[in-house]
């Protein structure tokens, strides 16, 4: 007798019309999220995970363990490496794009056409050529749209996060940018299989559609406020706050919950506790960057304002989130320009959303894959009617 199915949920019609939020539709391999822990990849916490290479992680989100051996780790970053050739005709595009476009328009662009000249219609085959590629495309996004120049081919023995500095070539870079770099992008590769973009990602590879296509789709679903451009609101609000003095800081908290505004950076829509991926960037932020004036009021806004949302008891999570100090981080480290977080939000989060893609596609239910996504919406006001 096969062992009656578990209730995971029920479904009550307050569930309908609320995102779907908290209701279960399928499992996901590659990390969890806990209310109090935040994320994990396939076991490993964001402390373990933050020491590692660009190169280990993606290995770990697509095959599922870390390299077991110098050798392996080493002929995965060749590999990576051998796919990374980006055709020139990319390039020759995103030159044609209106510069008032955002950079995550920029980015869903250059993922589109890269799809149209360079396809293999494989979902492993693709997914890894696009993580390859996704490096050089954002760096061009960077170059071409704040005219730096023209793209920077990838030097041949950086790792990936600071090939990507490297790429970009960013006028008042600083020599920690390459290593802010790696960090930001193992820390924002993956989320759990629900949020908007891997969700939506997902959603579209479920009808056959390429890779390349549900990823510029994912980024369009991260491009929005709500999900990942809140990381380039974060840094107007720290430039706002403007102070590291306690009272200051306090004071214009309070202000900004009176008048009704938002405490960018804190709340989380799973997590309850401070996100462990902010975490490590404040203790990044204390390590190279000190005496940062926006780093510092940063700091500053994570020892006071959990203090004064907790006052509100209607408000669950009072925490930092990761974007409470991206953004002081990156502009320390010379990428001054908010609009671009996002991208780099996105270049980052193309590595997660292409695994769990090809895990829904060619690994789960025993191979056969998930089906095209048809969940059901409940018909409301349409009586019967006739002409
Ligand atoms: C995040 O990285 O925090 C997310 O993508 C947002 C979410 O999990 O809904």
């Amino acid at each position: 007798m096969p062992e009656p199915d578990p209730v995971l949920f029920e479904v009550h019609e307050s569930h309908l019309n609320t995102g779907l939020r908290g209701y279960p539709v399928g499992s996901c391999r590659t990390s969890a999220v806990s209310a109090q822990e935040g994320v994990s990849y396939r076991g490993y916490s964001i402390a373990e995970l933050s020491t590692l290479s660009s190169e280990s992680v993606i290995h770990l989100l697509l095959r599922k363990e870390i390299p077991s051996s110098e050798d392996e780790a080493i002929a995965f970053s060749n590999e990576l490496r051998r796919r990374a050739h980006v055709p020139d005709e990319v390039f020759r595009l995103l030159e044609k794009l209106p510069k008032q476009a955002h950079p995550m328009e920029w980015l869903i662009a250059g993922i589109l056409y890269l799809g149209m000249v360079d396809k293999a219609d494989d979902w492993q085959e693709d997914g890894l050529n696009l993580i390859a590629r996704i490096n050089t495309v954002a760096a061009a996004v960077f170059r071409l749209r704040e005219g730096w120049g023209d793209p920077i081919a990838p030097h041949a023995d950086l790792p990936y996060g600071p090939n990507f500095a490297h790429m970009l070539g960013a006028p008042n870079a600083h020599e920690q940018l390459g290593e802010l770099l790696r960090l930001f992008h193992v820390l924002h590769m993956d989320h759990g299989g629900g949020n908007l973009s891997t969700f939506t990602g997902k959603a579209i590879a479920s009808g056959h559609a390429d890779v390349y296509v549900s990823i510029a789709g994912a980024m369009g679903a991260l491009y929005g406020p709500l999900h990942g451009r809140a990381n380039q609101e974060c840094l107007r609000f720290v430039k706002e706050v403007g102070s590291d003095d306690p009272q200051r800081v306090e004071s214009f908290v309070r202000a900004k919950l009176d008048s009704g505004g938002k405490i960018f950076g804190f709340g989380h829509a799973v997590l309850r506790a401070e996100d462990p991926r902010a975490t490590v960037q404040y203790a990044f932020a204390e390590k190279h960057f000190a005496d940062d004036p926006l780093v510092r009021a940063a700091l500053a806004l994570r020892s006071i304002a959990p203090r004064v949302l907790k006052e509100n008891p209607k408000i669950s999570n009072p925490y930092p989130n990761v974007d409470a100090i991206s953004g002081a981080l990156l502009n320390a480290a010379g990428l001054q320009e908010p609009a671009y977080y996002t991208a780099l939000f996105g270049w980052s989060r193309v590595v997660g959303i292409t695994a769990q893609i090809i895990d829904e596609r060619v690994n789960l239910r025993e191979g056969r894959g998930v089906p095209i996504y048809r969940p059901r919406f409940i018909a409301v006001d349409q009586p019967p009617r006739s002409l």
